[in-house]
C-alpha cells in the first residue's frame, strides 16, 4: 500500500497566555496520533501556530507597555519551549501574524467577496469614548436587566443565566476604562453562511465528524444559521481588510487560515508541495484536532470559507472534551490551573502523556486528571509492568552472556500472541481510542510478567548459571519488552528511545513488531523511568497556587476572573472565629516603587501607625497591582491590609502582608480606601 499523505493540525493557542495542561491534553492527543502514523510508514505532517491577533492581545501588550509584536514574539518562544518540553513533534510552529497568513487571508477574503459571499451593512455597537474603541461583549459590565445582579458581562448574566444584548445592561461600563459606553454605528462585513446550508448539511453528515458533533450541528443547521461578522474596526491588532481602510479581519477569520500559513511556511522550507495538500480535489488527508468549545468555527465557518475560496475540505475534524483536575474545572486559586512549564519543573512529561493516553477516547467527554489515579497508573503500568520486565531480564543477559540474546525463544507462543495484537492496537490508536489501545498493551504486559514469574529466571540462574535455558527465558522476556515498547512508542517516545539504545536497535517502526530480536548484543541496562513521587505533585500544585497568590489580590482569588476559571463566586462558608483571625488594618501607603524585572508587582511601604514604644510600624508588601496603578497614584493613599499574614518569600524579597482590592481581574482592580477619618493602624472589624 502506498503511504498515506496526511496533514494534521492542533488548535492554535492564543498568544497572550501560557500553555497549560488543558492545551497539553490536545497537543498530546494529536501528537500520539501523528507519531502512530509516522511509525506506520505514512507521511504525516503536523503543524501548529500561535493565534496572535485580536483585542485581548492588543490590550495585554498595552498594559505591559510593549508592542503587540513584542508580546507575541515573546509568547511564541515560550509556547514552543513548552510544547518541546512535552515532545510534541510539530514539523512547524508558526504565527498567524505572518506574511503567509496575511497573503492567504487576503486572497481568501477576496474570493469570498468576488463570489458574492460577503455582505456589508452598518450595525450599532457599544463604544468606549475614552479608549476610542468598540467594545466586545466581554469588555462591558453592568447590572443584569433581569435579576439586577451587579457586575455582569455584556451578553449574559452569571447570576441568573439570562442572555441579553449589551445595550440592555443597566448602568453599563467599559471594563477597559470604566467609561460609560455610548452606542455608535459602523459598517461591518458579514460572511453569508446561510448560503452554505446545503453544503454543510451534506459535509457534516459525511463521516467527517463524530456523531455527537454532527447531531449538535444538525440543530444549528436547521434553524440558527446566521451571517458571520468578520470585520472589526480600528484600533485592532490584525490584518487590515483589502480595500477597506480602518477595517480589520476578526481574529477568528484568519485563525484557521493560520493552519495553511504554517504549512506554507514549511513547504517553502522543505519538499512539501502546498497545492498537493490544499487544492480542491486533493487526495491527501487533512485533520484538525480541536476542543469542543470551538466546533462552530471549524465545522461551519471554516468549511464554508474553504469551499467558497476553492480549497479542499477537511477529511475530518476530531473534537475532544476539556481537562478537569480532581473532578472539577481547573482552578487557579486551588492550584490546579497548572502551566506546562510548571509541570515540567516537577514531573516527567511522559507520565502525563501516558496517563492521558490511558484515559483518552474518541468521544467528546471531559477527561479527569485525578492525581491519586495518576500516581497509581504510571507507577503500576509503566514502571511496575513495562520497565520491570527489562530490569528483571537484562542483568542476567549482560552478566552471564556478555549481552548476547539467545538464538531461540523459550516461549514462541507468548511472543507470537503479542505480535498478533499489533493491528488491533494500531486500529485503536487510529480511531483515537487510546484507552482501548493501552488496555490491550497492558494486558500483554501482564502476560509477559506472568511468564517471567512462572519461569523464575532468578531460580534458573542459581541452579543452572550460564545455561541456554536461562538465556532463552531472558531473551523471551526482552523480546516481550521490545514489543511493548514498540506499541507504546507513540505515547512515550523518550522512554522508547532509551529502550532502543539499551536494546541496541534502530528506531522501531510498527512493522518491527512482526520480527524478533535474537542472537543480538544488547547494551547495558539504563534506568528507563523512575516512579512518580506524590510529593512532586503536591509541590507542583503548591507552586501553582503560590504563583497565583503572588499576583492576585484577595478579591481576585475569590471572584470569577475574566476567563472564568474559578468555578464558584464564593469561598466555602467560614465561622466568625475564622474571620476574626484575619487582622485587617488601615495602612498608609508611605511609598510605592516599581520592582525591577517584575511585570505585575509594585513594592509598597505601608505605615501602620506606632507601636507601644512609639516606633512607626512599617511593612514591606509586594502587590500585583502594577497594571492598575502607578506608584505616583498610590503614595499617600490609605488602604486596607491583612496585617497578620505570614510573611512570604517572593522572588524579589519578603512580602509582609497583603493589600485589599476589588475587581474582576488583574488588569482591572480598585484598592479599598477607607472614609476620611480612619487612621493608619486602626483595626478593621
Ligand atoms: O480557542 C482558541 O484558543 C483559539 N485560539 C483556537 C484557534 S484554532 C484555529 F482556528 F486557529
Ligand atoms: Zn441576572
Amino acid at each position: 500500500m502506498n503511504p498515506r499523505k496526511i496533514l494534521v493540525t492542533a488548535a492554535l493557542p492564543y498568544a497572550n497566555g501560557d500553555i497549560h495542561l488543558g492545551h497539553m491534553l490536545e497537543a498530546v492527543q494529536t501528537d500520539i496520533w501523528v507519531r502512530l502514523q509516522r511509525m506506520r510508514g505514512n507521511d504525516c505532517v503536523f503543524v501548529c501556530a500561535d493565534d496572535a491577533h485580536g483585542t485581548a492581545i492588543m490590550l495585554s501588550a498595552e498594559s505591559r507597555g510593549i508592542t503587540p509584536e513584542q508580546l507575541i514574539d515573546e509568547v511564541n518562544a515560550a509556547h514552543q519551549r513548552d510544547f518541546a518540553g512535552f515532545n510534541i513533534s510539530f514539523d512547524h510552529f508558526h504565527s498567524t501574524h505572518s506574511p503567509e497568513n496575511q497573503a492567504f487571508s487576503e486572497s481568501i477574503y477576496t474570493a469570498l467577496e468576488a463570489n458574492g459571499h460577503i455582505e456589508k451593512r452598518s450595525i450599532k455597537q457599544l463604544f468606549d469614548p475614552e479608549k476610542q474603541l468598540f467594545l466586545a461583549d466581554r469588555y462591558i459590565k453592568g447590572v443584569c436587566p433581569k435579576c439586577k445582579a451587579p457586575d455582569q458581562y455584556g451578553d449574559n448574566c452569571e447570576s441568573c443565566g439570562s442572555t441579553y444584548s449589551p445595550s440592555e445592561l443597566i448602568d453599563p461600563r467599559s471594563t477597559i476604562s470604566g467609561a460609560v459606553p455610548v452606542e455608535r454605528e459602523s459598517e461591518h462585513f458579514f460572511f453569508d453562511l446561510p448560503q452554505f446550508r446545503d453544503m454543510l448539511r451534506a459535509w457534516t453528515r459525511s463521516g467527517a465528524l463524530q456523531d455527537a458533533v454532527a447531531n449538535k450541528l444538525a440543530e444549528w443547521l436547521d434553524d440558527e444559521l446566521q451571517q458571520w461578522d468578520i470585520s472589526r474596526d480600528a484600533p485592532y491588532f490584525g490584518f487590515e481588510i483589502p480595500g477597506a481602510p480602518g477595517k480589520f479581519f476578526y481574529v477568528w477569520l484568519d485563525a484557521p487560515i493560520g493552519y495553511m500559513a504554517s504549512f506554507k511556511h514549511l513547504c517553502d522550507n522543505s519538499d512539501y508541495d502546498f497545492d498537493t495538500y490544499w487544492k480542491a480535489d486533493s487526495d491527501t488527508e487533512l485533520y484538525h484536532f480541536i476542543g469542543k468549545d470551538i466546533v462552530n468555527f471549524h465545522t461551519l465557518f471554516w468549511p464554508a470559507m474553504l469551499t467558497s475560496a476553492g480549497y479542499r475540505l477537511p477529511t475530518a475534524v476530531f473534537v475532544h472534551g476539556f481537562l478537569t483536575v480532581d473532578g472539577t474545572k481547573m482552578s487557579k486559586s486551588r492550584g490546579t490551573f497548572i502551566n506546562a512549564s510548571t509541570y515540567l519543573e516537577y514531573l516527567n512529561p511522559e507520565y502525563l502523556r501516558y496517563y492521558l493516553a490511558a484515559k483518552l477516547s474518541s468521544g467528546v467527554d471531559d477527561l479527569d486528571l485525578n492525581f491519586e489515579d495518576f500516581v497509581a497508573r504510571v507507577n503500576s503500568d509503566l514502571v511496575g509492568k513495562v520497565v520491570n520486565i527489562a530490569s528483571r531480564c537484562a542483568g542476567f543477559i549482560n552478566k552471564g552472556f556478555d549481552g548476547m540474546l539467545a538464538d531461540q525463544l523459550n516461549d514462541e507462543a507468548l511472543i507470537a500472541s503479542m505480535q498478533a495484537a499489533s493491528e488491533e492496537i494500531a486500529e485503536h490508536f487510529e480511531n483515537r481510542d487510546y484507552s482501548k489501545a493501552i488496555r490491550l498493551i497492558m494486558a500483554l504486559a501482564d502476560n509477559a510478567n506472568q511468564y517471567i514469574n512462572d519461569q523464575q529466571p532468578w531460580v534458573v540462574a542459581k541452579a543452572e548459571p550460564g545455561s541456554e535455558k536461562l538465556q532463552q527465558i531472558c531473551s523471551t522476556g526482552l523480546n516481550a519488552f521490545r514489543l511493548l515498547i514498540c506499541y507504546l512508542k507513540p505515547v512515550i517516545p523518550v522512554m522508547a528511545e532509551k529502550a532502543e539504545r539499551f536494546l541496541s536497535i534502530p528506531a522501531l517502526t510498527w512493522q518491527d513488531s512482526q520480527t524478533t530480536l535474537l542472537n543480538h548484543k544488547i547494551a547495558a541496562f539504563e534506568p528507563l523511568l523512575t516512579r512518580v513521587e506524590a510529593d512532586n505533585i503536591t509541590a507542583m500544585v503548591e507552586s501553582t497556587r503560590a504563583a497565583y497568590a503572588e499576583t492576585a489580590t484577595v478579591s481576585e482569588a475569590v471572584a470569577p476572573t475574566l476567563s472564568g476559571e474559578v468555578d464558584s463566586p464564593f469561598e466555602p462558608e467560614i465561622q466568625f472565629d475564622d474571620f476574626a483571625k484575619i487582622d485587617l488594618r488601615i495602612a498608609l501607603i508611605a511609598d510605592a516603587e516599581h520592582v525591577e524585572g517584575a511585570d505585575k508587582l509594585l513594592q509598597l511601604t505601608l505605615d501602620l501607625g506606632l507601636d507601644a514604644s512609639g516606633q512607626p510600624i512599617r511593612r514591606n508588601v509586594f502587590s500585583g497591582i502594577k497594571s492598575a496603578y502607578s506608584p505616583e497614584q498610590l503614595r499617600g493613599m490609605l488602604t486596607v491590609m491583612v496585617a497578620n499574614l505570614a510573611p512570604r518569600k517572593m522572588k524579589f524579597g519578603m512580602s509582609e502582608g497583603m493589600v485589599l482590592a476589588a475587581g474582576p481581574g488583574k488588569d482591572e482592580l480598585w484598592l479599598l480606601e477607607p472614609h476620611a477619618g480612619a487612621q493608619p493602624g486602626m483595626r478593621v472589624t
